[in-house]
C-alpha cells in the first residue's frame, strides 16, 4: 500500500519556531521518503478561536508562505486550504452523525475549557470547540493518509480519529484507513521564551520569518536564572539549551555543555543560540521577502493545490456517500 503523510498547521497568528520545528521541517523532511504528502492550511479549524476576519486572512498567508520558503516542493506534494476542499466539511458532518459524544467530552481542550470556567460549564464554549476533533478526524480520513506527523499535544485527537475511522467501517464498510501518528518532538518538547511550551496562546513565540534584528531581540528576551557569569550553570531544564538542541550537531552542543560547566553569561549563550537559529533561518527569510509580495503567486498556487487535492476528496465522498445511502433512487 502507497503510504501517505498528512498534516495541518492552524491558521492563527504568525508562524513561530514551535510550528517550524514541531511541524514543517519534519514533515518536509519526511516527505522525502514517503510516496506522497499532504500539507494543508486549517483555516476551518482558525475560526474556531479568532472571529478577526483580517487576522485570519493575514495567518493564512504568512503560514502558507512559512511552508513554501522553508522549501515544500509543490510539484511533488499536495499543498491546500482546507476550505478550498468543501468535500472535507461533508465528510466532517457525516462523522458528527456516528461520533458519540462521550468520545468528544473527553476531549482534552474542551475539558480544560471547561476547567477555566467558574460556574457555568459552558460559557464561552462553542459547537466548533466541542467538535473540533470531528474535524481533524475529517481532514485526515478524507484523503487515506496512513500516517499523520504531529506533536506529542495532538495525540488524543489522532487517538480519536482512529476510534471514528473504526467505528465508521464498523457501522458501514471498511472504507476508511485507520492512520497512524508519527510523533516527532517525544522527547523534546519545544519551550518559548518562558521555558513554557512555545505557543500563540502563552505569548512567548520566537518568530520565525522576522528580520534579523527582531529574531535577536526575541532570544534576548528568553528567561533564565540570575546565576552570573563565571559560575557554572545546569543545561537541563534550559530553554536556551533546548533550544540549541534542535538547531545544533553533537559536537556543538558539547562545546555549550563545556561553556556551562565553566560559568558561561547568561547573554554569551543567548548569543550563540541566536547566531545558530539566524544561520539556518537566514535562507528561509530571503525565500520569504521574495514571495511575500507576490500574491497572485500564491494564490494560484493554493488553487492549483486544491484542484489537485479536491479530485482525491471527490472520488472519495462518493464512495461514502455511496454506503451511507446517500446516493441516486434505484
Ligand atoms: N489540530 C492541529 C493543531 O492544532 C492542526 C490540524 C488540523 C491537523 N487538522 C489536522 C494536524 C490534521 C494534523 C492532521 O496543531
Amino acid at each position: 500500500m502507497k503510504k501517505r503523510i498528512l498534516t495541518g498547521i492552524t491558521t492563527t497568528g504568525t508562524p513561530h519556531i514551535g510550528n517550524y520545528l514541531g511541524a514543517i521541517r519534519p514533515a518536509i523532511n519526511m516527505s522525502k521518503k514517503y510516496d506522497e504528502s499532504f500539507f494543508f492550511l486549517a483555516d476551518y479549524h482558525s475560526i474556531i478561536k479568532n472571529k478577526n476576519s483580517s487576522e485570519i486572512q493575514d495567518s493564512v498567508k504568512s503560514i502558507a508562505l512559512a511552508w513554501l520558503s522553508c522549501g515544500l516542493d509543490v510539484k511533488k506534494s499536495y499543498f491546500y486550504r482546507q476550505s478550498d476542499v468543501p468535500e472535507i466539511i461533508e465528510l466532517s458532518w457525516i462523522l458528527n452523525c456516528i461520533t458519540a459524544k462521550g468520545l468528544m467530552n473527553r476531549a482534552h481542550a474542551y475539558k480544560a475549557a471547561v476547567d477555566s470556567n467558574d460556574k457555568d460549564d459552558d460559557k464561552g464554549i462553542t459547537m466548533g470547540l466541542f467538535s473540533y476533533p470531528i474535524l481533524m478526524a475529517a481532514d485526515i480520513l478524507i484523503f487515506d493518509s496512513t500516517h499523520v506527523p504531529v506533536g506529542s499535544d495532538q495525540i488524543q485527537h489522532l487517538e480519536m480519529t482512529r476510534d471514528i475511522a473504526n467505528r465508521f467501517n464498523h457501522i458501514y464498510k471498511p472504507l476508511l484507513i485507520v492512520p497512524e501518528p508519527i510523533i516527532h518532538d517525544k522527547d523534546n518538547t519545544i519551550p518559548g521564551l518562558d521555558g513554557k511550551k512555545m505557543s500563540k496562546s502563552y505569548g512567548n513565540i520566537i518568530p520565525l520569518l522576522e528580520n534579523e534584528k527582531k529574531l535577536r531581540k526575541s532570544i534576548m528576551k528568553i528567561v533564565t536564572n540570575s546565576l552570573e557569569p563565571g559560575i557554572a550553570k545546569d543545561f537541563n531544564d534550559c530553554t536556551i539549551y533546548s533550544l540549541y538542541k534542535s538547531f545544533a550537531s553533537n559536537e556543538e552542543l558539547l562545546e555549550l555543555e563545556d561553556a556551562y560547566s565553566n560559568g558561561i553569561a547568561w547573554s554569551d549563550a543567548k548569543e550563540i543560540l541566536f547566531n545558530k537559529i539566524n544561520k539556518e533561518l537566514s535562507p528561509i527569510r530571503i525565500k520569504y521577502e521574495e514571495l511575500k509580495s507576490d500574491n497572485d503567486f500564491i494564490n494560484d498556487l493554493l488553487n492549483e493545490g486544491a484542484k489537485k487535492a479536491r479530485s482525491i476528496a471527490k472520488n472519495k465522498i462518493s464512495q461514502i456517500r455511496e454506503v451511507i445511502g446517500i446516493k441516486e433512487i434505484l
